[in-house]
């Protein structure tokens, strides 16, 4: 069976983004075999001089090593996460730098540096609170995906997002989570 990562920065309970994802990663585990890290279960350091200097002495965490190389070899990568502050939690961003790990996530030629992770297709998972559409200029967390992705050789980037959910009567927000899924089943059937 194939394996997919599923990173799941779902921080809240009773989380929105998470009633979509679960169902769509249900949907996906009939296909793929799963491997979940809960970013609510961790405390990822942010990533500065200290830890700048235990990389340029050879020196990672094994078990930041371990995970890391499970992305990299990963065949799918699902990310869910809400958005925040125009973007996706910091939590998200911090696990990212410390799994960007040269030689691991990613590489470097003479000229450019080049990624390492096999998966060809990316899928983003996301609730937004106010009316901001998957592309629009203040949605800047499906653009910084798309970059890190060029960076670790990910493929493809696939999003399922519900928006104006903080705005929504919870009848509305209820068939904004079942359409999400919906449309998230088919696209998982081909995923
Ligand atoms: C800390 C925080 C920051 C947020 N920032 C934004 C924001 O910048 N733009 C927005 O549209 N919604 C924002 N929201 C609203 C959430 O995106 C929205 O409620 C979303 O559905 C929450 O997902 P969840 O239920 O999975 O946690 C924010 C919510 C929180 C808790």
């Amino acid at each position: 069976m194939k394996r997919l990562f599923y990173i799941d920065c779902c921080l809240r309970n009773g989380s929105k983004t998470k009633r979509i994802a679960d169902a769509l990663i249900e949907r996906l585990s009939e296909r793929y075999e799963v491997e979940t890290i809960r970013l609510s279960d961790y405390d990822f350091p942010v990533v500065k001089d200290d830890i700048l200097n235990e990389r340029s002495n050879g020196f990672v965490p094994d078990e930041y090593v371990h995970i890391a190389r499970k992305i990299a070899a990963a065949d799918r990568l699902v990310i869910s996460a809400p958005f925040w502050d125009m973007s996706f939690p910091s939590a998200l961003k911090v696990f990212l730098e410390n799994m960007s790990l040269f030689n691991v996530t990613f590489a470097s030629s003479e000229k450019e540096c080049y990624g390492l992770c096999k998966a060809e297709k990316v899928l983003y998972i996301t609730t937004r609170g106010m009316n901001i559409k998957t592309g629009d200029v203040l949605e800047q967390a499906t653009p910084y995906i798309k970059a890190i992705s060029k960076l670790w050789g990910l493929g493809e980037l696939h999003v399922i997002a519900a928006e104006n959910m903080d705005y929504s009567t919870a009848e509305q927000v209820e068939e904004k989570i079942q359409n999400a899924i919906k449309e998230g089943e088919t696209l998982c059937d081909a995923f």
